[in-house]
């Protein structure tokens, strides 16, 4: 008899974005007339940049030639995205990170889903709350958690963001072993600053715990004093691994191509105490269970770093960071408490109501957000709206809300 995993059995029943398109087709089958407005998912809707497109169908032809064509390439990536990646992401913000530390994969989701394999299912998590659902989901399915209960998975550290801590928390007062953050923050929007990373840096190599910092949206931080990524704070080489994307940075949603950083300074321990480098242990599971981004994917994100897809990107970021003043000046005006927007493509907004309910109001008025509470029981209350889509449909957006609310 074939017999189940059970933790999947203390899942919620679908992911929250999943859940979230079924009530969306439901409300557009019944309601064809009223075509719906999405800031609900951080999906991108705006084109790849004339860069990447270039690169991409130079290296589509190099595979049509004999001579040019290749077939496996490294599990963790070609050593040109690699070097620009370390080049330009890193080494230019005087984090001494080398490209032989870098795995490029097809999403900072599957990351930061799979880098739990890597550790005993007794270790102590500690997970944000709200927090994108991944992180918890898969620690569930590998189960570190007990049943749910009052809104909340026995064995997990939870780490309260909410209004009174600026949706940074602060370092737990028990001891943990892995510790997940995201800077700037999905779903809040918020920023984390130097000393606060700090704090938790000094605090996982006390604890001989690691950080998992997801820095998908680095790329929307426009404040100069807060840190583009956590090698900015010394003693993270020691106790971080940090995850990337071009999804929202490029717009590789449906390109796929992002990568992760794993320092050769990070280790992990067995049940002796002796240690382990988390390096090595990432790219034997890379290599075994991954064969790579294919190659006129990694040339396309190779060409992000180019002079020409600098302007590009910058230009695609500024874009949605003015949508995401619009969004919050408009909810701002309606009397909600935002947060996010500024160095984020979402904004945090204070429902001051149930945040289904809220979620349904505003599909009522053909606007897709997220509701709060998908991310966990401090997002009760709260509502996630997106930036990704164009001015034009976020001013209309805005002007449904406003109507429907006031
Ligand atoms: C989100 O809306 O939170 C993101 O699009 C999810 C993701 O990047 O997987």
């Amino acid at each position: 008899m074939i017999r189940m995993n059970s933790h999947y059995k203390k899942l919620k029943a679908s992911y929250l974005f999943s859940d979230i398109a079924k009530r969306v087709t439901a409300f557009q089958e019944n309601n064809p007339g009223t075509p719906v407005i999405r800031l609900g998912i951080g999906d991108v809707t705006r084109a790849l940049p004339q860069a990447c497109v270039q690169a991409l169908h130079k290296a589509v032809d190099e595979m049509s030639m004999d001579q040019s064509f290749k077939g496996y390439g490294p599990e963790q990536g070609y050593a040109f995205l690699r070097e620009a990646i370390a080049a330009n992401d890193f080494q230019s913000r005087g984090c001494a990170i080398d490209p032989d530390e870098i795995f490029v994969s097809d999403g900072a989701k599957c990351d930061t889903g799979n880098f739990q394999e890597l550790f005993a299912t007794d270790i102590r998590v500690a997970i944000p709350d709200p927090v994108y659902p991944v992180y918890l989901d898969t620690n569930i399915m590998a189960g570190r958690t007990g049943e749910f209960l009052e809104g909340r998975y026995q064995g997990i550290v939870y780490l309260d963001s909410t209004k009174e801590n600026g949706f940074v928390p602060s370092i737990p007062a028990q001891s943990v072993d892995l510790i997940y953050l995201c800077y700037p923050n999905n779903p809040t929007g918020a920023t984390a600053t130097r000393s606060q990373l700090q704090e938790w840096v000094d605090y996982a190599r006390r604890e001989k715990a690691l950080i998992l910092f997801d820095a998908a949206y680095e790329a929307f931080i426009t404040d100069p004093d807060i840190p583009h990524s956590i090698y900015e704070i010394p003693g993270a080489r020691e106790v971080a691994v940090e995850f990337r994307s071009f999804s929202k940075t490029a717009g590789f949603t449906g390109t796929r191509c992002a990568f992760t950083v794993v320092p050769k300074d990070c280790r992990v321990f067995d049940e002796n105490g002796d240690s382990y480098f988390l390096h090595g242990l990432w790219n034997r599971r890379h290599s075994t269970k991954f064969n790579g981004v294919s190659y006129p994917i990694q040339k396309a994100a190779e060409a992000v770093y180019s002079p020409e897809g600098k302007i590009q990107v910058k230009e695609l970021i500024k874009g949605y960071l003015e949508n995401a003043a619009i969004i919050r000046k408009a909810m701002a005006e309606l009397g909600f408490d935002c947060v996010g927007g500024d160095n984020s493509p979402y904004i945090w907004v204070d429902g001051r109501s149930d945040s289904w309910e809220f979620f349904d109001r505003l599909l009522k008025a053909g606007v897709v957000c997220t509701p709060g509470a998908g991310f966990g029981r401090c997002g009760e209350g709260y509502i996630r709206i997106s930036a990704f889509n164009s001015k034009e449909q976020v001013e209309a957006a805005m002007g449904r809300i406003a109507k429907a609310l006031s």
